[in-house]
């Protein structure tokens, strides 16, 4: 499939609203939600058996991806606020948060969810600078740069990556609460 190009409308997402979706253990989309499929401007058939890098938006750094992908391929979870583009090349930024689910019986690891909600302003103003510099440090110097320049940044701050994340979404304690909710109803 083409990828379209990026233009400078962005989505107001609903606040209330959520975004879902689930991945096999290879990143191809498995499950959208209502608002998924209708955000990404997509037929749910377009969506659904294609690899997830289908919404990725240029102005994502390589290096956030692969941070969550090093995060959820062990077990684990992460937060991150995205960029993401939808079919007509618009763009919408998420707070998302990254899960892996496990075989209850042999505990391989069989797949992975997505709980997306609108990502608050100040928190847009100030990452998107930080991805600005990443993506134009991997240009340069690729992921390692960008890499080592992030870990830079973090240790000037004196903040772990779940901190610095905290922060910026402010009321973190709320996604979780929405995120555990979702979860629940998700699995
Ligand atoms: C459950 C799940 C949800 C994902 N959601 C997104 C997403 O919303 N936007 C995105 O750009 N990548 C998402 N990804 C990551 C993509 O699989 C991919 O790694 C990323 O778009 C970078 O593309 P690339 O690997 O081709 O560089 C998701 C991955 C998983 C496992």
């Amino acid at each position: 499939m083409e990828h379209p190009i990026p233009t400078d409308h962005e989505i107001l997402l609903d606040p209330k609203r959520y975004i879902v979706s689930k991945t096999d253990a290879k990143g191809i989309i498995t499950y959208g939600n209502d608002y998924f499929v209708e955000i990404s401007g997509y037929k749910e058939s377009e969506l659904v058996g294609k690899p997830h890098n289908i919404i990725r938006h240029p102005d994502m750094p390589k290096v956030i991806f692969k941070l969550m992908w090093d995060r959820i391929q062990i077990g684990g979870s992460i937060m991150a606020i995205v960029k993401n583009m939808a079919k007509d090349g618009s763009f919408y930024w998420v707070v998302t948060e990254f899960e892996s689910k496990r075989d209850k019986l042999n505990h391989q690891i069989t797949g992975y969810t997505a709980f997306r909600k609108a990502a608050p302003k100040d928190a847009i103003a100030e990452i998107e600078n930080v991805y600005m510099k990443l993506v134009e440090i991997e240009k340069e110097s690729g992921i390692e740069g960008s890499r080592n320049y992030f870990i830079g940044m973090l240790e000037d701050k004196g903040l772990s990556y779940d901190e610095y994340i905290d922060k910026l979404v402010g009321n973190r304690g709320i996604f979780k609460v929405f995120f555990t909710a979702m979860k629940k109803v998700f699995g």
